[in-house]
């Protein structure tokens, strides 16, 4: 441990001038994915469900797990290590970690703590945020706010998740639709005339009438792990696909039309749309509603299932890395989840 906590009284960002909002943007990206590969015939083998159906309800061909050895914040450094490179700074230069996690490697303390150790990251701040697959925006949001009041200067923002530590290799309701993953995004204060990766603005919400339709009911103060609760199988998701469907459709088209709206821009100006990699359905019924077309929007789903938190920064990383992102592009990231919750941000690439 450290001798002494950072000086505040002599930290210049404590005499800071009040009331003057920084820019802020994504200065580098990075993502990490596991090696192995659960493709739809392994699932085949494991579970009463075939390659045609998992394909035609949800688009998706195989996805990664997990090492036994590997916890969230693993594949979170790797991540953010990628990212930092990216951006061309130093860990000791960030001095905020926030990890959106809905499978910390422990309650407490928080994931991002433990990346912060893995990083070397020692001056940073560290904290994790739970809100299921919209987890990451809700992260994003939260720290262009803490960037902006220049309360901070570079902020490392993971979504992260091994969720096949959750899963419950037995149930095709769920085993079939979910992946291991990690995505990251370097901010940094930004200014000039349309700075690249600036974030624009934030919508995030949400709706707790369908707070049990996607859950992992045990483990926390309400059923405390005990071997009851893990014979009653309560440490496993429990999720209502169908119903979530429906929301997940609206959450995308309605939360998208209004930031759109509200920054005076229309869908025409819209480039690109990164939405939540759930189902292929999903995607596909908000892109035909919205009335976009096909081709400015995103999709992964095939190759890694729905990796929560991490989804949205692992497409955006996929396409900056292949060059698929060009300067001046608007973008909108769309995600939705549990709570049920749901976070929107636009930004101009
Ligand atoms: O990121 C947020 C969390 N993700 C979600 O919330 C996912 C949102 N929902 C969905 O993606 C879809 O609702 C699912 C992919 C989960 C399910 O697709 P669906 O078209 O809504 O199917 P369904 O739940 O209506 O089930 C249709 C049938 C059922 O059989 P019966 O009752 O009609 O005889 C299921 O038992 O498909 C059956 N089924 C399966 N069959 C083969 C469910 N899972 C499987 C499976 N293989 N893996």
């Amino acid at each position: 441990m450290r001798e002494s906590l950072q000086d505040t009284a002599t930290d210049p960002r404590s005499r800071r001038t009040r009331g003057t909002l920084r820019r802020v943007g994504i200065a580098g990206t990075g993502s990490y994915a596991p090696e192995h590969v659960l493709s739809n015939a392994d699932l085949e083998r494991m579970v009463d469900t075939s390659d045609e159906w998992i394909r035609a309800r949800t688009g998706m061909q195989e996805r990664r797990i997990a090492r036994p050895d590997q916890a969230t914040s693993d594949l979170a450094i790797q991540a953010g290590r990628r990212a930092l490179q990216d951006a061309g700074l130093a860990a000791d230069e960030l001095d905020l970690i926030v990890v959106a996690t809905a499978t910390p490697d422990t309650l407490f303390p928080a994931t991002a703590c433990r990346v912060q150790a893995g990083l070397g990251a020692h001056r940073a701040a560290t904290f994790d945020i739970s809100a299921a697959c919209s987890g990451f925006v809700h992260a994003l949001t939260t720290c262009q706010g803490l960037l902006a009041s220049r309360a901070f200067d570079h902020a490392l923002v993971i979504g992260a998740e091994v969720l096949s530590s959750i899963v419950d290799y037995k149930d095709r309701n769920t085993c079939v639709l979910f992946g291991d993953a990690a995505g990251a995004v370097v901010l940094a204060p930004c200014s000039g005339e349309d700075p690249p990766g600036e974030l624009l603005d934030n919508v995030i919400g949400t709706d707790s009438s369908g707070i049990d339709l996607i859950q992992q009911p045990g483990g926390g103060s309400r059923h405390p792990a005990t071997a009851e609760t893990v014979a009653a199988n309560l440490h496993f998701m429990k999720l209502e696909g169908r119903k979530v469907f429906k929301f997940a459709v609206n959450a995308i088209c309605e939360s998208v039309d209004q930031i759109l709206r509200r920054n005076g821009l229309t869908l025409d100006d819209l480039d690109l749309l990164i939405p939540h990699q759930a189902n292929l359905r999903i995607i596909e019924a908000a892109t035909e509603r919205l009335g976009l077309d096909p081709s400015r929007v995103a999709v992964n789903i095939e190759r890694y299932g729905n990796t929560s938190s991490a989804s949205i920064p692992l497409v955006l990383d996929e396409l900056a890395r292949a060059g698929r992102l060009q300067r001046g592009q608007l973008v909108c990231l769309a995600a939705f989840g549990a709570g049920l919750s749901w976070g929107t941000t636009l930004l101009r690439w």
